[in-house]
This record gives structure tokens, sequence and C-alpha cells, in this order.
């Protein structure tokens, strides 16, 4: 048998026996939907460099003049490549073959670094965004969180007033869900992270590089448990090791076999 089917099969069977199983998404699931990756070899980090990771203190220092910037900035990025390339992705096969996983009772819940919506647009629901969402808006304070239709229809005043934004609720500056360098993971986010990783008995780890932390840390704390590790990523990671089953393909295009394998081995 070709290793990736052996891989495939062992995969199916963890899956098949787990009884909580967990993915962690990143940026590798939605390369097949235009959206480049960050690392890799040919990710925007590989080519433009890290930008700098003082973002989050710069608007804590001005967010007067942050605000007025990003909508400066928003009018500027409209033909950017990562932009056009976000707002143009559609779900891929691998996104709908876990919402069709979730829906059968086989996915327990997603933990994505990605900020593009995709798997809430392929039907999956059980979804923690440890790096936010780039169609909402997030008060730094309470993590109240609003759509950004929500956000510009609002008419509270603290909302639409000039400058910038304060949430209705607690007064606290509201900027853009997605996580900027430098800010913290929001803590409702990292609980929900920690909580399902702890539940965990099996976690698929799908499209990440698994170097940025606390996200790749998630994975270690299901094997420290006991728990099997299932990586789907055409390049070796730091995890790779600990990996029960190892899919050197394309997420887009083994993620279907994956569902279909272990439909395969629950009924036989
Ligand atoms: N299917 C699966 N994996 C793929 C595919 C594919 N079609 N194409 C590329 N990959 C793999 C690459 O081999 C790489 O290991 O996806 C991984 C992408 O790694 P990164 O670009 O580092 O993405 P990610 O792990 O999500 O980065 C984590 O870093 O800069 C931050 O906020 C950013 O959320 C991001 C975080």
């Amino acid at each position: 048998m070709a290793a990736l089917e052996e891989q495939l099969q062992t995969a199916a069977r963890i899956v098949g026996e787990s009884s909580y199983l967990i993915a962690l998404v990143g940026a590798g699931m939605s390369k097949e939907s235009g959206i480049p990756t960050f690392r890799g070899g040919d990710g925007l980090w590989d080519k433009h460099g890290e930008p700098p990771m003082d973002g989050y203190q710069r608007l804590l220092e001005d967010p007067e003049s942050w605000w007025a910037q990003r909508k400066a900035a928003q009018q500027a990025a409209k033909g950017d490549e990562l932009t056009h390339a976000i707002e143009e992705a559609q779900p891929n096969a691998g996104h709908v073959a876990l919402a069709e996983m979730e829906r059968r009772g086989v996915l327990k819940h997603i933990i994505t670094q990605n900020i593009d919506n995709l798997h809430q647009e392929a039907g999956s629901t059980a979804i923690t965004e440890i790096h936010g969402n780039r169609t909402k808006m997030r008060c730094i304070e309470c993590m109240r969180r609003w759509t950004r239709d929500e956000f510009n229809a609002d008419g509270s005043p603290s909302l639409n007033r000039e400058g910038p934004p304060l949430c209705p609720d607690c007064g606290g500056l509201v900027k853009g869900d997605t996580v900027m360098f430098g800010e913290p993971i929001p803590r409702d986010a990292l609980d929900s992270c920690f909580d399902h990783s702890q539940r965990a008995d099996a976690v698929l780890l799908l499209g990440t590089s698994a170097v940025v932390y606390p996200a790749a840390e998630f994975p270690v704390i299901v094997y420290r448990n006991g728990g099997k590790l299932i990586e789907v990523n055409p390049q070796d990671t730091p995890l790779s090791e600990l990996c029960s089953a190892v899919l050197r393909a394309p997420s887009g295009e083994i993620l279907p076999a994956l569902l279909e394998a272990v439909a395969a081995s629950a009924d036989s």
C-alpha cells in the first residue's frame, strides 16, 4: 500500500476511535482558497519579512491617529495582494470536509489561527478563532464583539462618534477583532482553546507550521494527555515527530479522502 494511503488509513482509525477530536488550523488550510501562507518558503513573511511587533502598542498610545491611519490604510489596501485574496476567497474542499465532520459528530471543535471566516462560510459552527476574525470588531476591555454590519448599523453614539469608537457597554476602546502583533490573545478565546485541548483525545494539525505560540502548545497538551496527533501538511513541522499519522498532502485534497475513509471504516 502506498505510504500516503497507509497513513490515511491510520488517521481514519484514530479519528474513528476518538471521542473528542479537535482541529488546530493554520494558514495552509486556506492556501487552496487563494490566500497566501506566511511561511513555508513562498509565504508573505518569507517574501516581505515579518511586520513590526508594536502595532498594538501604537494603537494604545494614540487611538485617534491609529483610527485615522486605519481608515486611510483601508482605502489604500483595497488593491493589495492579501486584502484582495482574502476578500475573494471561498471555502475549499478542506473547509467543507471539516464542516461535514462536525455535522456527523466526528469533529468536536476547530481552533483556527486564520481570520478569514472561511470555516463559518463552509458551515462549521464549533470554532474558536485565536487570532480573531477579520469580519468582526471587538472591545479590548469586555471582549464584546460585533459583526461589521452590526458595528456600522449600531446607532450607539459611542460607536459612530468621530474619533476612536468606544464600547457602549463598558466604554473600552473598540478595534478590529483581528489580533494585532503585540496584542494579547483575547482571554475568552485563550480559555476556550485550553479547555478544548484538555478535553481532546485526538487533534488534526491542518496547515500550520506550528512555530507560533500559544497555538502550537495545544497539540502538545493533547499529546501529553495521551492523545493522538494527525498532521496534514506537505512539509515537516516541529510537531511532526509527535504525530501518529502524517499526511504529506494539501488539506483541500486529503481531508475529503479522510472523511470518506472514516465513513468507510465506520460502515465496515
Ligand atoms: N495544505 C496544508 N498545508 C499547507 C498547504 C496546503 N495546501 N500549503 C502550505 N501548507 C503548510 C505549509 O507547509 C506551512 O507549514 O501550511 C503551513 C503554513 O504555515 P504558516 O504560514 O506559518 O501559517 P500558520 O501556522 O497559520 O502561522 C501561524 O503566524 O504570523 C502569524 O498570525 C499569523 O496566524 C498566523 C501564525
